[in-house]
């Protein structure tokens, strides 16, 4: 099977934790995009949901199957968001934003109930940061902001390339909310946490792509199957 077959069965293991009535929020990238694939199924079929979506590639996706939408300020509290992630480690600390919805992705995450990521398991490892860390930054003075990452990532034990993120027109990339972002190739996250503390001194940068206390569940797919890593049984992990 392909990661993208994992990725499909990942997700249809997630759509069985959505419940008629839910708030769901929908997560950007490609096993989120299958899940709402799934999801415009059952819709289709009479499920009653109403979704956020965490960009507005899945907005269009959404509403193109029918899935009745709202947003955050109509419906601030949400049950569930299912979601992708870039990498993800045992203790479900995430790297998000290859897609580059990690703003939008966060603010619906820590707005629901519950997070679960959806993965195939070339997703899972051992210490964050082969993935390079995404990170969001206003375009004003964006230089000295990536100045002032260098720095701090530095005296948190983080050093490598950090690389503006160029757009297919060539041009750099700008996430949905009009920001820049910053790939930081750090290699390992030895301390997730202080990296994330020192990120957030920084006041040109918006947010960055580690989601850590957040995700609640994995659901990750590979060859042995489902496997499902969920925070409240302290690490106990299962194969279904
Ligand atoms: C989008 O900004 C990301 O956070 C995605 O969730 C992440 O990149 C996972 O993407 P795939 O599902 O395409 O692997």
């Amino acid at each position: 099977m392909t990661a993208e077959a994992w990725k499909r069965l990942a997700a249809e293991h997630a759509i069985e934790l959505i419940e008629p009535g839910m708030r769901l929020g929908l997560g950007t990238g490609s096993t989120a995009r299958a899940l709402v694939d799934l999801l415009g199924q059952r819709v289709k079929d009479g499920l009653d949901v109403l979704c956020v979506p965490t960009s507005e590639a899945t907005r269009l996706q959404a509403a193109a199957l029918g899935i009745p939408l709202t947003t955050l300020d109509e419906t601030p509290m949400l049950d569930l968001t299912l979601d992708g992630a870039d990498e993800l480690d045992l203790e479900l600390r995430l790297i998000k934003g290859g897609g580059g919805a990690l703003l939008r992705e966060k603010i619906v995450a820590t707005a629901s109930e519950r997070m679960v990521v959806m993965a195939d398991i070339s997703k899972k490892v051992e210490v964050l940061g082969a993935f390079p860390l995404p990170i969001e930054v206003v375009r004003f003075g964006y230089t000295a902001t990536r100045n002032m990452i260098e720095m701090l990532a530095a005296d948190a034990g983080c050093t490598g390339k950090i690389t503006l993120r160029i757009g297919r027109d060539g041009q750099p990339y700008m996430t949905d909310s009009g920001n820049y972002i910053y790939d930081c190739a750090f290699g390992r996250i030895e301390e997730p946490d202080a990296l994330d503390e020192a990120l957030k001194l920084i006041p040109g940068v918006v947010e960055n792509g580690m989601f850590l206390g957040i995700a609640d569940a994995a659901i990750i797919a590979g060859p042995n199957g489902v496997e499902v890593i969920e925070q409240d049984f302290d690490l106990v992990t299962d194969v279904v």
